[in-house]
């Protein structure tokens, strides 16, 4: 992230003035540090890593480095790295309250939260990860039950709600999560949201003070980055491995408030967490006194494999709280989704949430209630599971002879998307641009990443393009693939 910001600037500054590329290194770096978007003590990455990601030289890269280290920038500490100074010589003009464009008053959060993390455009062409076909979406159905609702409507449904949502799809939430996914659970302990989003905000809002520290997953959704950065929490890394978020002993030295998993499907890597990780989750939990964010994002869809039960299911201590959200069975302009937290939290959830987001849309709540205990629910995810299923094994006949000494899958056992590791050699950003220059929208894995730079690949989603389509740009996918795969030699 920090070297698209760089290349950026340096892009703009080459078109002002023709100064020598050491110097353009420096004045991007200065500038990023003046207007807040690097954070006073931020490690940078060592220049190694800058060499790499930019494409330049040694020499530049040190010349920038050392030039801003004069100057009181940077901090170098023998053996951790070179930081932001924490005294950082702010001019009042350039600080991040007051950027160069008058009208972007921004304060420094607000700079970060624009420019750091962020979603990648919304290009939704074959393959883009995280969307689903809306198009099966039974539209004429709900458009009835809609109506039929706002006919029955009284005055009191079009209030705010002050209980966690319209009771009947609180129950409902309830009984599928009861069933589905071993969540053990009362229904006084579900409350509606308007999605994920805006539970982890609260989550981090009600649980967390500004500057406690929460573990997130590296690589990581940065739908949840953003929502920790916005409530002023410390974002510790914890590297993710095969068998989900590996939390080392070094970790416990940033003893977490909270802890944010993807345990049943690690966005975006797809790795499941192992039992022996969940049980050392949970006791880590315990010693910490933490609370652990389960988004169980899409285990609606799983292809391959035996089911996963929720980590919520093994917590006997009450400190997970588990997040679902319909974006991806439904749709995900509806804004609804659920959290379950623990008994003893409910209540104050209810009030602070009430007071906080003013949640509402009561008759949608109610024809959503009536579309789950009607069965529809459970048949829109039924044909879904089919075609994405089918759209699934597509995908993966196409990457067949990509795979090998170079590239492996992961995490395609389940959700809308899988993951293709690449070996840490290959420019995956570069990869994902041409591929992009095709028409091909898939995501370079390493984007994701918060503080390594070891992991490689392409997120590729199934779940948006129709069977024949990902047959047709499967087999221009592969072959691209394979085009940058053999610059690479034999593995
Ligand atoms: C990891 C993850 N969590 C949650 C969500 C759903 O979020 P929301 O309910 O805010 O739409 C998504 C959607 O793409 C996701 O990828």
């Amino acid at each position: 992230m920090l070297s698209e910001l760089l290349l950026t600037e340096i892009s703009r500054l080459q078109g002002q003035s023709a100064l020598p590329l050491h110097r353009q290194l420096y004045e991007a770096l200065r500038r990023a540090i003046l207007e807040g978007k690097l954070e006073p003590q931020e490690r940078l990455p060592s220049s190694r890593d800058l060499v790499q990601d930019l494409h330049m030289s040694r020499n530049t890269v040190v010349a920038a480095l050392n030039q801003l280290g004069v100057e009181g920038y940077l901090v170098s500490r023998v053996g951790s790295g070179t930081f932001v100074s924490a005294k950082v010589p702010l001019r009042p003009q350039q600080s991040a309250r007051t950027l160069s464009h008058p009208a972007q008053q921004l304060s420094g959060r607000g700079v970060r939260l624009s420019t750091k993390f962020c979603a990648s455009e919304l290009e939704i062409q074959p393959f883009t990860p995280g969307i689903a076909d809306f198009s099966a979406f039974p539209v004429a159905l709900w458009q009835r039950l809609q109506n039929k609702h706002w006919r029955m409507t009284y005055p009191e449904m079009l209030d705010y709600s002050s209980s966690g949502g319209y009771a009947p799809l609180r129950r409902a939430v309830a009984d599928y999560l009861r069933v589905f996914r071993s969540v053990p659970l009362d229904v006084e302990q579900v409350i509606i949201t308007s999605g994920t989003q805006e539970s982890l905000a609260l989550c981090a809002q009600l649980l967390a003070d500004h500057g406690d520290t929460v573990w997130l997953e590296d690589p990581a959704y940065w739908g949840a980055g953003k929502a920790f950065m916005a409530t002023g929490l410390t974002v510790h890394p914890v590297p993710v491995d095969d068998q989900g978020m590996a939390p080392q002993p070094h970790d416990s030295a940033s003893p977490p408030r909270l802890i944010y998993a993807t345990p049943s499907h690690q966005y975006p890597t797809g790795a499941v967490m192992s039992l022996a990780r969940r049980h050392q989750l949970l006791t880590l939990a315990n010693q910490h006194q933490a609370w652990v964010l389960e988004d169980d994002y899409d285990s609606e869809f799983r292809f391959s494999g035996p089911p996963i039960a929720s980590l919520a299911g093994l917590d006997t201590q009450g400190r997970v709280l588990y997040l679902g959200s319909f974006s991806k069975v439904l749709y995900p302009g509806l804004k609804l989704g659920y959290m379950v937290v623990p008994k003893g939290l409910a209540a104050a959830f209810k009030r602070a949430h009430y007071d906080l987001n003013r949640p509402g849309q009561m008759p949608v709540q109610a024809a959503l209630a009536e579309f789950i205990d009607m069965g529809h629910f459970a048949a829109a995810l039924r044909k879904a599971r089919q075609s994405y299923a089918q759209r699934r094994q597509s995908l993966l006949t196409a990457l067949q002879p990509c795979l090998g000494a170079h590239a492996s899958i992961s995490g395609a056992e389940q959700g809308l998307h899988l993951c293709l590791r690449l070996p840490d050699t290959l420019d995956d950003r570069a990869l994902a641009q041409r591929l992009g220059a095709l028409g091909l929208t898939v995501r370079p894995l390493s984007a994701y990443c918060l503080k390594r730079h070891d992991m490689r690949g392409l997120i590729i989603g199934y779940g948006y393009a129709p069977l024949a389509e990902i047959k047709r740009f499967g087999a221009l996918l592969a072959h691209t693939l394979q085009h940058a795969l053999g610059a690479l030699g034999p593995g």
